[in-house]
C-alpha cells in the first residue's frame, strides 16, 4: 500500500446516518484533521436531521449520487447496516476512498476475501473500527495486566447481560436487518455486540489457538431468536484462557445513554484482580476499575467512562492516521479478519457439540 499522509484536512462523507453516527460523529466535531463534505442515506428524514451537524456539506440518497456530483471525497465514514457491509465497503473502496468501516467487518471468510482483495486493488486503507480499544476503562485494564499489581495473569471472564429495557431509542429499521443477521445465524450478542469481547480478548492476550463453544437460542416469535443463553471459552497461544456468558435478562432494566448491556471483564492475576464494571450501561455504579491486591483494593475515579468517548477517541485516531501515517489502525482489515475468524471458530464449534476448534483452521 502506497499510502502518502494528507498535508491538509482530509475531506470526509458519511455513508449511513442511522443509530451509531449519533457516535460516530464525534470524532468530526471541531476536529481539524478533517472536513466532513457529504451525507449520504437513502432516507430524507435523516440526510435532514444530520444536515443540522455539518451545514456546509452536501447530502446525497446513494454513493453513486455522490460520486457523479464531482465532489472530492478522501475518506469515508462507513455506517450500514451489517447485510450491506461486504458490497457497501468494496464499492467505496473501487471509487478510490480510503474507508473506516464499522465492526463486523462481513459475515463469511469468503466475503472478507473479496473485501482484501477490493482494498489491495484499489490501493486505498481500509480500517475497521473498533471503539472498545479506545474506551479508558479497558485501556487501564490492559496497562494494569501489563503491569504487576495483580501478578501474572491466571485467566479471565467477560459478562454480557442483555437487556432491551431502557437507554435510547432503537428504530425499528435496524431491527429489520438485524432479523436478516439473525436468518443467516449470525445474532445480534455473539456476532454484532459480541465482535467487540472477542475484539478485546485479542488485544489484551494476542492470538487464540482455541475456542469451544455453546450457543443457545431464546426465541421471542416473528424470526426474533436471540443468540443467548452462550458460553464461549478459549485459549490465547500465550495459554491464558478466557470465557464469556452470555445471558438475556428482558425485563432487567438500565440506566443508560446508548444501549442497555450490562457488561464487565475481569482478569484474575496470580495475586490479585482488575475488573472493569460497565461500560455502555450504567451496571455496576461503582468506579469504573477496581484493582485487588494484597488485601486492598484500589480504585481509579476519574476515568473517562462515557462510552461515547470511545468513538470520539477512535475517530479521531483514525483521521490523524490519515493526518500523519502514525498507526497502528485498530483495526486493520487483517486484523479485523481475525475477529471474524474467532467468531466463526465459535459457531463451528457450538454446531458441533462443543469441541475445540482453531480459528486460525476455519473455512
Ligand atoms: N461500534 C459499536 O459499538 C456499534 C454499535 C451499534 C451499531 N454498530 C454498527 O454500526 C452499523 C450501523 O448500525 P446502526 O445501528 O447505525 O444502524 P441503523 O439501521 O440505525 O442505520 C443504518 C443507516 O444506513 C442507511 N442506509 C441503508 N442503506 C444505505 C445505503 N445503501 N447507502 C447509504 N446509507 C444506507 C439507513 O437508511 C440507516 O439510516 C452496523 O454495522 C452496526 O453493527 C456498531
Amino acid at each position: 500500500m502506497t499510502f502518502v499522509p494528507y498535508d491538509r484536512p482530509v475531506r470526509a462523507a458519511f455513508v449511513g446516518l442511522g443509530r451509531i453516527y449519533d457516535l460516530n460523529m464525534r470524532g468530526y466535531v471541531a476536529n481539524p484533521d478533517v472536513e466532513v463534505v457529504a451525507l449520504v442515506d437513502p432516507l430524507e428524514e435523516r440526510r435532514e436531521q444530520r444536515q443540522a451537524d455539518w451545514p456546509e456539506a452536501a447530502t446525497f440518497p446513494s454513493v453513486a449520487k455522490l460520486a457523479a456530483s464531482g465532489i472530492d471525497v478522501d475518506t469515508v465514514e462507513c455506517l450500514l447496516p451489517i447485510p450491506l457491509h461486504a458490497d457497501g465497503i468494496i464499492e467505496l473502496l473501487d471509487r478510490g476512498w480510503h474507508v473506516n468501516a464499522q465492526k463486523p467487518i462481513c459475515n463469511d471468510l469468503a466475503a472478507a476475501q473479496r473485501i482484501l482483495d477490493a482494498a489491495k486493488a484499489s490501493d486505498r486503507v481500509l480500517r475497521v473500527m473498533e471503539n472498545y480499544l479506545f474506551y479508558e476503562p479497558l485501556r487501564k485494564l490492559k496497562a494494569v495486566v501489563a503491569g504487576d499489581d495483580i501478578g501474572e495473569v491466571a485467566g479471565y471472564h467477560v459478562k454480557m447481560v442483555g437487556s432491551g429495557n431502557g437507554g435510547w431509542d432503537v428504530p425499528w429499521s435496524s431491527f429489520e436487518w438485524q432479523l436478516k443477521q439473525i436468518a443467516l445465524g449470525r445474532g445480534i450478542m455473539v456476532f454484532d455486540d459480541g465482535w467487540h469481547k472477542l475484539s478485546t480478548a485479542l488485544w489484551l492476550f494476542g492470538p487464540v489457538r482455541e475456542v469451544r463453544a455453546w450457543i443457545g437460542t431464546t426465541s421471542f416469535g416473528s424470526g426474533i431468536d436471540i443468540d443467548a443463553p452462550a458460553m464461549i471459552g478459549w485459549e490465547h497461544e500465550n495459554g491464558v484462557r478466557g470465557v464469556w456468558d452470555i445471558t438475556l435478562a428482558p425485563d432487567l432494566y438500565m440506566r443508560s445513554d446508548y444501549y442497555t448491556n450490562d457488561e464487565r471483564w475481569e482478569v484474575t492475576g496470580t495475586k490479585g484482580y482488575a475488573r472493569v464494571n460497565r461500560i455502555m450501561a450504567r451496571g455496576i455504579q461503582q468506579p469504573s476499575v477496581e484493582v485487588y491486591c494484597d488485601g486492598e483494593m484500589r480504585a481509579y475515579h476519574a476515568l473517562d467512562d462515557d462510552w461515547a468517548s470511545s468513538f470520539r477517541d477512535s475517530g479521531r485516531h483514525w483521521l490523524r492516521y490519515l493526518r500523519t501515517g502514525e498507526g497502528p489502525l485498530m483495526w486493520s482489515a487483517e486484523q479485523a479478519v481475525d475477529v471474524l475468524r474467532f467468531a466463526l471458530a465459535a459457531y463451528a464449534s457450538s454446531a458441533a457439540g462443543g469441541i475445540g476448534v482453531d480459528p486460525r483452521e476455519v473455512i
